[in-house]
């Protein structure tokens, strides 16, 4: 079996599906386009689901690549040995072109060929789909890999709960999948340990998903127009289990980063179990935070959405970062040491070094400023919990007052051993926001007493101006971050990293009329936080409870959750016009803005 390190598989599998006809696509961004249902790009099939839904690529019906992607749903298993947040997926691609007995030939050749990485066979196991009444048993698949060459008794059927994928969204393409396991060669937990076990034994390192299914609703699915192939092998994984190290954290993609955590804190990294925690969340979380705000649609830390994952990631880096004595900034040089050993293979991150290294250090300071009251604060908080239990209006306390997340509050208790009434936390944040938009509704009303003509046509035009900014800016992660109305004009804040051009607010006024000029009605309609989200509504989707928000409707150009209330056509509004742009806060510009009759 070959050695090699994560840089040379990840070329090895590129040429591979080259020298099979393939054309090689760059990563698409990390930041999903025009997808709301989730906040990042988490497989490789997420970006090229309108082909395998039948539009037609314009690289061609075969495809490879490595794709950038992030889940965050494992944050709280990073330090285990294998979870990471940010992680490279290698995929290669039919769309509509070969289908299953291509597919596992080629993933056959590639993985025992002296060639490629030459696996011995014994070491491979298998599981393929046994078929319910949606979809019938996966003996192709199976008898496939019989011809190959494969052990049948290192074969195994499984159900949809293991051998079926499908996007993260309710629907969409889907279908049975044959998964790829590597033995260990650990000894087996029982008489029934095989492929699919999950006691450490066998790794799966490759999936190949066998696309002929669009999921069309819960448990409904209809045959797609055509069959499509899309795999996906974890890169850093695939090559820990190569080597038979015992973490992805112990393998090359990591090895400068650590080194250099080592060096920053003085301590060593296999020191104690505490140190060992402590420099894989490091180097995992400000790898991900650096590819996040280094990406081609990169977002900056905030209080929403993506901007709150990469927040998290941040703040958790750094309170390691303080436990091991890593001085102020380290993080800066550990996200430097990421763009040096990923630029080249992801340009983007060389070309936004400047803004991630400042981003870094601007959130370092914000976050310095707050840990330090909040923990004294947390401490006191702590030391009066009754029955060994922050009480939800505490923690909510620490979050509204000290930018502490609930998980943080969450770590620093379990670490003094005590819980947190996370239902309470909820709930004090649902009161709160409760409280601030009656605030907000009571302070527009007794506007709307005096002018309500103006102000609500001038409420219509934020809508517009805020979409008119995505478009112009094209950056969909723009989001309001305060708005005030008067009857005599619009004052809209919004997160955005520079000042804009001349042009660009040109721009923005000429779009802004156009969309007047089209005399769109104005619609209102009630629906769940999760319908406006799936419908592409922007807006803030803090909300967790269900319950029912308003959504405006603008035509097809503009679409958020609003309380209301608007012009009732666009038409209705006059000449748009922009008076002033300039700095709000950090990294948040405002606009103000009058119509003229
Ligand atoms: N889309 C498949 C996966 O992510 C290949 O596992």
């Amino acid at each position: 079996m070959r050695n090699l390190s994560s840089r040379e598989l990840r070329q090895l599998y590129l040429d591979f599906f080259r020298s099979k006809g393939h054309a090689v696509i760059p990563s698409a961004s990390l930041i999903p386009e025009n997808d709301p249902t989730v906040l990042f790009t988490t497989a490789g099939m997420h970006p090229l689901v309108p082909y395998l839904m039948g539009q037609k690529h314009p690289a061609g019906t075969r495809l490879t690549d490595v794709q950038k992607c992030v889940r965050t749903g494992d944050i709280d298993e990073v330090g285990d040995t294998s979870h990471c947040t940010f992680f490279e997926m290698l995929g290669n691609w039919s769309l509509g072109d070969y289908f299953k007995k291509e597919s596992i030939a080629w993933s056959w050749e590639f993985l025992t060929d002296e060639k490629w990485l030459g696996i011995p066979k014994e070491k491979l196991s298998f599981t393929c789909f046994e078929g319910d009444a949606d979809a019938p048993r996966d003996t192709v698949s199976h008898d496939r890999w019989v011809e190959m060459g494969a052990d049948p008794s290192h074969i195994v059927y499984l159900p949809k709960k293991n051998n079926w994928w499908g996007p993260a969204g309710l629907t969409g393409p889907c279908g049975p999948d044959t998964e790829i396991f590597y033995d260990t060669g650990r000894p087996a937990c029982g008489p029934d340990c095989k492929a699919g076990c999950d006691c450490g034994k066998y790794l799966e390192i490759w999936n190949n998903v066998f696309m002929e299914y669009n999921k069309v609703g819960e448990g409904k699915f209809e045959p797609l127009a055509q069959k499509n192939v899309d795999t996906g092998m974890g890169l850093d994984r695939t090559i820990a289990t190569l080597q038979g190290v015992e973490s992805v954290f112990d393998t090359d993609a990591f090895s400068g980063i650590i080194e250099l955590i080592g060096k920053l804190s003085h301590h060593s990294y296999k020191e104690s179990d505490a140190t060992v925690k402590a420099f894989r969340i490091i180097a995992d979380h400000i790898r991900c935070a650096t590819f996040i705000l280094g990406d081609q649609r990169g977002v900056t830390p905030s209080n929403v959405d993506q901007g709150y994952i990469l927040r998290r990631l941040i703040r958790r880096s750094i309170r390691y970062a303080m436990q091991l004595n890593i001085p102020r900034y380290g993080i800066v040089e550990i996200a430097s040491a990421v763009i040096d050993q990923y630029g080249d293979i992801y340009p983007e991150l060389e070309e936004n070094r400047e803004k991630v290294l400042s981003e870094l250090k601007r959130e370092e300071n914000r976050f310095a400023d707050t840990l330090k009251k909040g923990i004294k604060e947390f401490n006191k908080t702590a030391a009066n919990a009754q029955d060994g239990k922050i009480d939800g209006i505490s923690a909510f306390h620490l979050y509204d007052t000290y930018g502490f997340p609930i998980e943080l509050t969450m770590e620093l208790a379990q670490e003094k051993g005590i819980t947190v009434d996370v239902d309470g936390f909820h709930a004090a944040f649902a009161e709160h926001q409760k409280k601030s938009q009656a605030g907000a509704t009571q302070r527009f009303k007794s506007g709307l007493a005096d002018h309500q003509e103006a102000t609500t046509a001038l409420h219509s035009a934020t809508h517009l101006l805020h979409k008119a900014l995505r478009v112009v800016l094209n950056d969909d992660t723009i989001s309001q971050k305060g708005s005030n109305i008067t009857a005599e004009r619009l004052r809209f804040d919004f997160s955005f990293p520079r000042k804009l051009t001349p042009e660009e607010l040109k721009a923005v006024e000429d779009l802004v009329n156009e969309q007047i000029g089209r005399h769109m009605p104005i619609t209102c309609e009630e629906m769940t936080v999760a319908e406006a989200k799936a419908q592409g509504a922007i807006g803030l989707f803090e909300s967790k409870y269900g319950e029912r928000v308003k959504v405006y409707t603008m035509g097809d150009f503009s679409k958020e959750i609003c309380g209301g209330p608007h012009a009732q056509n666009t038409g209705d509004l006059g000449h748009f016009v922009i008076k002033k742009e300039e700095a709000s806060s950090s990294g948040v510009r405002r606009i103000k803005a009058i119509l003229e009759k």
